[in-house]
Protein backbone atom coordinates (compact mmCIF):
# COMPACT_ATOMS: atom_id res chain seq x y z
CA UNK A 1 0.00 0.00 0.00
CA UNK A 2 1.31 3.57 -0.78
CA UNK A 3 0.11 6.07 1.76
CA UNK A 4 0.54 9.97 -0.42
CA UNK A 5 1.11 12.84 2.31
CA UNK A 6 -3.19 13.33 1.70
CA UNK A 7 -3.40 10.10 3.19
CA UNK A 8 -4.69 8.60 0.29
CA UNK A 9 -3.87 5.06 -1.06
CA UNK A 10 -2.81 5.50 -4.20
CA UNK A 11 -1.97 2.02 -4.85
CA UNK A 12 -5.85 1.12 -4.41
CA UNK A 13 -8.12 0.72 -8.09
CA UNK A 14 -11.92 -0.34 -7.78
CA UNK A 15 -13.04 -2.58 -10.90
CA UNK A 16 -13.49 -0.10 -14.00
CA UNK A 17 -11.62 2.47 -12.93
CA UNK A 18 -7.92 3.78 -15.07
CA UNK A 19 -5.43 5.22 -12.94
CA UNK A 20 -2.46 7.70 -14.92
CA UNK A 21 0.79 8.33 -14.20
CA UNK A 22 0.88 12.21 -12.99
CA UNK A 23 3.45 14.72 -14.35
CA UNK A 24 7.26 14.55 -12.92
CA UNK A 25 6.76 17.76 -11.67
CA UNK A 26 3.87 20.74 -11.24
CA UNK A 27 3.32 23.57 -13.86
CA UNK A 28 2.05 26.20 -11.07
CA UNK A 29 1.74 26.60 -7.40
CA UNK A 30 -0.82 28.08 -5.69
CA UNK A 31 -1.34 30.00 -2.26
CA UNK A 32 -3.96 28.65 0.24
CA UNK A 33 -5.84 31.80 1.44
CA UNK A 34 -7.35 30.25 4.60
CA UNK A 35 -9.26 27.34 5.63
CA UNK A 36 -12.76 26.35 5.86
CA UNK A 37 -14.45 25.12 9.04
CA UNK A 38 -17.21 22.70 9.16
CA UNK A 39 -18.36 20.29 11.28
CA UNK A 40 -17.28 17.25 9.38
CA UNK A 41 -14.47 14.99 10.59
CA UNK A 42 -15.26 11.89 8.11
CA UNK A 43 -16.23 12.04 4.30
CA UNK A 44 -19.47 9.57 5.53
CA UNK A 45 -20.76 12.65 7.10
CA UNK A 46 -20.30 15.40 4.42
CA UNK A 47 -23.06 16.56 2.33
CA UNK A 48 -22.47 15.12 -1.22
CA UNK A 49 -22.99 18.36 -3.17
CA UNK A 50 -23.63 22.17 -2.16
CA UNK A 51 -26.98 21.43 -2.79
CA UNK A 52 -27.58 19.20 -0.18
CA UNK A 53 -25.84 21.09 2.35
CA UNK A 54 -28.12 24.25 1.20
CA UNK A 55 -30.83 22.38 1.93
CA UNK A 56 -29.49 21.24 5.49
CA UNK A 57 -28.70 24.67 6.31
CA UNK A 58 -25.33 24.37 8.20
CA UNK A 59 -23.11 27.19 8.86
CA UNK A 60 -20.04 27.13 8.20
CA UNK A 61 -17.02 29.19 8.27
CA UNK A 62 -14.41 30.41 6.09
CA UNK A 63 -11.45 31.82 8.04
CA UNK A 64 -9.34 33.98 5.29
CA UNK A 65 -5.88 34.65 6.29
CA UNK A 66 -5.44 38.19 7.57
CA UNK A 67 -2.61 39.03 5.18
CA UNK A 68 -5.55 39.23 2.47
CA UNK A 69 -7.93 41.69 5.30
CA UNK A 70 -7.84 44.20 2.72
CA UNK A 71 -9.12 42.04 -0.50
CA UNK A 72 -12.56 41.92 1.94
CA UNK A 73 -14.46 45.39 2.00
CA UNK A 74 -17.47 45.06 0.24
CA UNK A 75 -18.04 41.36 0.04
CA UNK A 76 -20.70 41.44 2.58
CA UNK A 77 -22.98 43.37 0.33
CA UNK A 78 -22.95 39.75 -1.52
CA UNK A 79 -26.01 37.52 -1.19
CA UNK A 80 -24.03 34.73 -2.66
CA UNK A 81 -20.15 33.93 -3.42
CA UNK A 82 -18.32 31.50 -5.78
CA UNK A 83 -16.13 29.77 -3.22
CA UNK A 84 -13.11 27.65 -4.29
CA UNK A 85 -11.10 25.19 -2.07
CA UNK A 86 -8.44 22.33 -2.37
CA UNK A 87 -9.68 18.70 -1.75
CA UNK A 88 -6.68 17.86 0.02
CA UNK A 89 -7.60 14.14 1.32
CA UNK A 90 -8.33 13.16 -2.39
CA UNK A 91 -6.26 11.13 -4.72
CA UNK A 92 -5.05 12.74 -8.12
CA UNK A 93 -4.18 10.48 -10.79
CA UNK A 94 -7.47 8.77 -11.79
CA UNK A 95 -8.77 8.99 -14.96
CA UNK A 96 -11.71 6.84 -14.49
CA UNK A 97 -13.43 6.80 -10.98
CA UNK A 98 -16.03 3.88 -9.66
CA UNK A 99 -18.53 6.28 -7.61
CA UNK A 100 -20.41 4.66 -5.12
CA UNK A 101 -23.12 2.67 -6.56
CA UNK A 102 -22.50 3.44 -10.38
CA UNK A 103 -22.25 0.33 -12.33
CA UNK A 104 -19.63 1.74 -14.75
CA UNK A 105 -16.45 3.67 -14.88
CA UNK A 106 -17.23 7.39 -14.88
CA UNK A 107 -14.62 9.43 -16.87
CA UNK A 108 -13.33 12.22 -14.41
CA UNK A 109 -14.28 15.05 -15.99
CA UNK A 110 -17.63 14.52 -16.33
CA UNK A 111 -17.96 13.89 -12.62
CA UNK A 112 -17.90 16.32 -9.46
CA UNK A 113 -15.86 14.42 -7.09
CA UNK A 114 -12.57 15.43 -5.73
CA UNK A 115 -10.82 12.89 -7.02
CA UNK A 116 -9.52 14.91 -9.95
CA UNK A 117 -5.61 15.60 -11.13
CA UNK A 118 -5.77 19.40 -10.02
CA UNK A 119 -8.34 18.48 -6.89
CA UNK A 120 -10.29 22.32 -6.93
CA UNK A 121 -13.75 22.07 -5.73
CA UNK A 122 -16.30 25.00 -6.54
CA UNK A 123 -19.82 25.51 -4.67
CA UNK A 124 -21.96 28.71 -4.88
CA UNK A 125 -22.93 29.46 -1.15
CA UNK A 126 -25.14 32.11 0.79
CA UNK A 127 -23.15 34.91 2.44
CA UNK A 128 -24.82 35.07 5.90
CA UNK A 129 -22.17 37.26 7.89
CA UNK A 130 -18.77 38.89 7.83
CA UNK A 131 -16.97 39.88 10.72
CA UNK A 132 -13.33 41.03 9.71
CA UNK A 133 -11.67 37.74 8.34
CA UNK A 134 -14.22 35.40 8.68
CA UNK A 135 -17.35 34.71 6.47
CA UNK A 136 -20.20 32.67 8.05
CA UNK A 137 -21.71 31.10 5.11
CA UNK A 138 -24.19 28.08 3.94
CA UNK A 139 -23.58 25.53 1.18
CA UNK A 140 -20.31 24.16 1.72
CA UNK A 141 -19.49 19.80 1.38
CA UNK A 142 -16.17 20.13 2.53
CA UNK A 143 -14.09 18.08 5.52
CA UNK A 144 -12.72 20.33 8.76
CA UNK A 145 -9.64 22.59 7.57
CA UNK A 146 -10.23 21.87 3.98
CA UNK A 147 -7.75 24.91 2.24
CA UNK A 148 -9.04 27.25 0.59
CA UNK A 149 -8.09 28.64 -2.92
CA UNK A 150 -10.29 31.97 -3.78
CA UNK A 151 -13.46 33.79 -3.48
CA UNK A 152 -15.43 35.15 -6.33
CA UNK A 153 -18.88 37.17 -6.36
CA UNK A 154 -21.98 35.23 -8.02
CA UNK A 155 -23.59 37.05 -10.39
CA UNK A 156 -26.81 35.73 -10.94
CA UNK A 157 -26.80 37.27 -14.55
CA UNK A 158 -23.54 35.84 -15.67
CA UNK A 159 -23.38 32.71 -13.85
CA UNK A 160 -26.53 31.16 -14.23
CA UNK A 161 -27.66 29.05 -16.98
CA UNK A 162 -31.11 27.62 -15.60
CA UNK A 163 -31.73 25.48 -19.05
CA UNK A 164 -28.05 23.94 -19.59
CA UNK A 165 -27.93 20.77 -20.55
CA UNK A 166 -26.29 18.40 -17.29
CA UNK A 167 -24.11 15.14 -18.39
CA UNK A 168 -26.08 11.57 -18.72
CA UNK A 169 -24.24 8.60 -16.91
CA UNK A 170 -25.99 5.67 -17.89
CA UNK A 171 -25.89 2.69 -15.11
CA UNK A 172 -26.78 4.25 -11.53
CA UNK A 173 -27.68 1.62 -9.09
CA UNK A 174 -30.30 2.70 -6.72
C1 LIG B 1 -18.56 15.59 -4.64
S1 LIG B 1 -17.44 16.77 -3.92
C2 LIG B 1 -18.15 18.25 -4.57
C3 LIG B 1 -17.29 19.45 -4.28
C4 LIG B 1 -17.74 20.75 -4.90
N1 LIG B 1 -19.05 21.18 -4.46
C5 LIG B 1 -17.68 20.70 -6.41
O1 LIG B 1 -18.70 20.47 -7.03
O2 LIG B 1 -16.60 20.90 -6.97
C6 LIG B 1 -17.88 16.79 -2.23
C7 LIG B 1 -17.35 15.58 -1.50
O3 LIG B 1 -15.91 15.64 -1.45
C8 LIG B 1 -15.43 14.96 -0.29
N2 LIG B 1 -14.51 15.88 0.41
C9 LIG B 1 -14.84 16.93 1.17
N3 LIG B 1 -13.76 17.57 1.62
C10 LIG B 1 -12.69 16.91 1.13
C11 LIG B 1 -11.29 17.10 1.24
N4 LIG B 1 -10.76 18.10 1.94
N5 LIG B 1 -10.47 16.22 0.60
C12 LIG B 1 -11.01 15.18 -0.12
N6 LIG B 1 -12.33 14.95 -0.25
C13 LIG B 1 -13.17 15.82 0.36
C14 LIG B 1 -16.65 14.60 0.55
O4 LIG B 1 -16.92 13.24 0.32
C15 LIG B 1 -17.76 15.46 -0.06
O5 LIG B 1 -19.01 14.85 0.08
Amino acid sequence: MTVTSAGTDESHIRPGEVQVPLPASADASLYFIGRIRTPWIARKDCPKNARVSRESGVVCTIEVDPRWAEALPGIETCSHLIVLYWMDRARRDLAVQMPTRAEAGRPTFTVRSPVRPNPIALSVVELRKVEGTRLEVVGLDCLDGTPLLDIKPYFATTDSIPDARAVSHAGRKG
